[in-house]
């Protein structure tokens, strides 16, 4: 029993904002410092009451749509956010409600940029085990809001948006192979480092990052489990038709593709249009090719995701 992808869809809230749209709006930066060091020219910004579950609605509907699915057949709702609308109830829930549907398991998934994998990942196995048949997965997120707009060396790095995919139990592949990994002990160098306590936030309420200890780390654990999930399934890098990475920076990709000896033209880039959207990057730009044409069924696609906590994974898929 496989899990393939039935549908997939997206959602960018709004028009595109670029680099000198961010310079008009005060920041103290320029276009040609963010397109060398990261490879983004535009991003997404949602409107202050634009939530999470919001930008998952919309992706949701285009995937389940493309799948001929209803929602109300889904059987599990998994959202992979670390910007919720609420502390509780989750994300899921919310868009469960939004969809329709009533009484399919639904919950969120907190692995911040690798939240996707880690997501497909758990999907994967809930269907493998014969226990649920169509399955909702999203990334969404609004992670403007916790941006610190006077922190030039973050702010300019991240969007927001939403992807989602339908899966469907399948005797014919489907996901291929699936990785996932942690290691806490990197939580410092990439963080929101605040929480709520007595009606009030304690510690720090936007995101923080030692940008250059997250790209050297960021570069060595995508290309080892991109490793894994090949070796796994016993097929070379070189046998897999896209390359869809987290889009956090062009320098990251690019680094990542030559480790694995893929060529750039095999690679999915949204990073330029999208910014990073964190858990909403990698289904975000498989929607973008899968809709231009590039990704086709039977097709090896391989995701991979890295983020805060630290997390990283991939899944290897066969469209
Ligand atoms: O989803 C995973 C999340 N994150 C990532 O994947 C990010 C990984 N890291 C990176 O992408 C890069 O480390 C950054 C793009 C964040 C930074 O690039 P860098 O080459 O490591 O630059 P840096 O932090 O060493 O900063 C270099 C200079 C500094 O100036 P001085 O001290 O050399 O005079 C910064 O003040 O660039 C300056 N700077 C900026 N200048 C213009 C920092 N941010 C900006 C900015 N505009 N937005």
């Amino acid at each position: 029993m496989f899990s393939r992808i039935a549908g997939v869809g997206s959602y960018l809230p709004g028009l595109p904002i670029s680099n000198a749209d961010l310079v008009q709006r005060g920041v103290e930066t320029n276009d040609d410092w963010i397109v060398t060091r990261t490879g983004i020219k535009a991003r997404h910004l949602a409107d202050a009451n634009c939530t999470s579950s919001d930008l998952a609605h919309e992706a949701s509907c285009r995937a389940l749509k493309s799948a001929g699915v209803d929602a109300s057949e889904l059987d599990l709702i998994i959202v992979a956010t670390s910007t919720p609308d609420f502390i509780f109830p989750s994300t899921a829930c919310l868009l469960q409600s939004k969809l329709g549907n009533h009484g399919a398991m639904a919950f969120d998934v907190q692995a911040v940029c690798a939240g996707f994998v880690y997501a497909l990942s758990i999907a994967d196995k809930f269907i493998r085990s014969g226990s649920h048949k169509k399955v909702l997965v999203v990334g969404a997120e609004v992670f403007s809001r916790i941006l610190d707009w006077d922190d030039r060396s973050t702010c300019v790095l991240f969007g927001d948006g939403s992807g989602a995919v339908v899966l469907e139990a399948s005797e014919s592949p489907g996901i291929l192979a699936t990785a996932a990994h942690a290691d806490g002990s990197h939580h410092g160098i990439l963080s929101v480092p605040g929480s709520v306590c007595g009606g009030k936030v304690t510690g720090d309420p936007f995101l923080r990052m030692d940008g250059q200890s997250v790209f050297k780390l960021a570069v060595r654990v995508l290309a080892d489990v991109a490793k894994e999930c090949c070796d796994f399934v016993g097929v070379s890098p070189a046998q897999i038709d896209w390359l869809i990475p987290h889009q956090a920076n062009i320098r990251i990709i690019e680094s990542t593709a030559k480790k694995l000896g893929l060529g750039m033209d095999k690679v999915i880039v949204t990073v330029d249009r999208h910014g990073n959207t964190s858990a909403a990057s990698i289904p975000l730009a498989l929607d973008v090719a899968v809709r231009d044409g590039r990704i086709e069924r039977g097709q090896k696609v391989l995701l991979e995701g890295v983020g805060g906590g630290f997390t990283w994974g991939a899944v290897l898929l066969e469209f």
